[in-house]
């Protein structure tokens, strides 16, 4: 039986490459991120399975162009950038890598709301800078965190992993989910709100929830009106979640104190984005399961899932 062929969009580990050389020719992509579009459409119509990032589009041009594919296997937890309809309907596999990145994003999460609570990244800005002359009793003041009220939008994996983390900081844990989770209460001792009584009730609001056409601007003008005047906004899950026009003016009139953002409308921003111009907000480039041991793990699991496919086996974290 002829050899399958794979296609990866990024460079990734040989210890990655390893998993699927074993079954299949495997052609990768080395140069800039992203894989240009037009290799993409390419390379699918020759391959029996696709490694894939969220910087892929795989939208319905992608899958018709394919003649054998059998398997997406995106690296990363979050599929909003595959059309799993289309896949669907044409029986091919989608794949993700849940679980082994929840630890590594709820860490880079808690970071976030610290750096974006005390003011870490404009502090460090302002001595680089030279404007450090001396301390003075108000300089860069920022809000506490241990003690504080949480809440998190979306109690799934990473959810809980941030309260648990929270938990350790004595903070009070809120969340919204679109079904109470019985089992976080009761382990974590969280306490379930409606969305708007979390939204006036929390000092920090943790956007953890995956972006659907439910989500989709989930927090908007009317969210953020809601907040209180000290909260600090952190979104570590997906841009078109929040409004950002809405955000933008809620950062500005100072509605709110300060937003901590991983995740944006569209990705990359540019460096003249007008939330750059803010001194209110920390803004990281979509970093949240960026350790190197993650990193290795998500793209091993994405292989391992190209190899069950490949060989006839049920792919670990098919998404059903
Ligand atoms: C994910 O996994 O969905 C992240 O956004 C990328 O690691």
């Amino acid at each position: 039986m002829e050899k399958a062929y794979v296609f990866v969009t990024q460079q990734i580990t040989e210890e990655s490459l390893a998993i699927i050389d074993k079954v299949a020719y495997v052609s990768m992509y080395t140069g800039p991120s992203p894989c240009p579009r037009d290799r993409l459409l390419d390379e699918v119509q020759k391959a029996d399975a696709l490694f894939v990032t969220i910087s892929d589009q795989i939208d319905a041009q992608v899958f018709e162009a394919s003649t054998q594919l059998k398997i997406v296997a995106n690296m990363a937890v979050g599929y909003d950038h595959i059309d799993i309809i289309k896949a669907k309907q044409m029986g091919i596999m989608v794949s993700n890598t849940p679980d082994v990145l929840t630890d590594a994003t709820a860490d880079l999460t808690f970071a976030l709301m610290m750096a974006t609570a005390r003011r870490i990244v404009e502090s460090s800005d302002y001595l680089r800078q030279g404007h450090w002359k001396s301390w003075s009793p108000m300089l860069l003041t920022g809000q506490d965190v241990y003690g504080a009220t949480m809440g998190i939008l979306g109690m799934g994996r990473i959810g809980q992993a941030v309260a648990r983390r929270a938990v350790a900081f004595n903070m009070n844990v809120l969340y919204y989910n679109r079904r109470p989770n019985k089992e976080a209460e009761q382990q974590l001792g969280v306490q379930y709100r409606e969305m708007d009584q979390l939204l006036q009730e929390a000092d920090f609001i943790i956007v953890l929830t995956p972006l659907t056409p439910e989500t989709k601007h989930l927090i908007g003008k009317k969210q953020f009106e809601l907040m209180k005047k000290s909260a600090v906004f952190i979104n570590t899950s997906r841009g078109p979640v929040v409004d950002e026009d809405a955000l933008l003016h809620a950062l500005k009139s100072k509605q709110i104190w300060a937003a901590g953002l991983d995740v944006y409308e569209e990705e990359p921003i540019s460096n003249d984005h007008p939330l750059l111009e803010l001194d209110n907000v920390t803004c990281l480039p979509h970093i949240g399961s960026a350790s190197i041991a993650t990193r290795v793990v998500m793209a091993n699991l994405a292989c391992q899932n190209i190899a069950a496919a490949l060989t006839g086996k049920q792919p670990p974290t098919l998404i059903p």
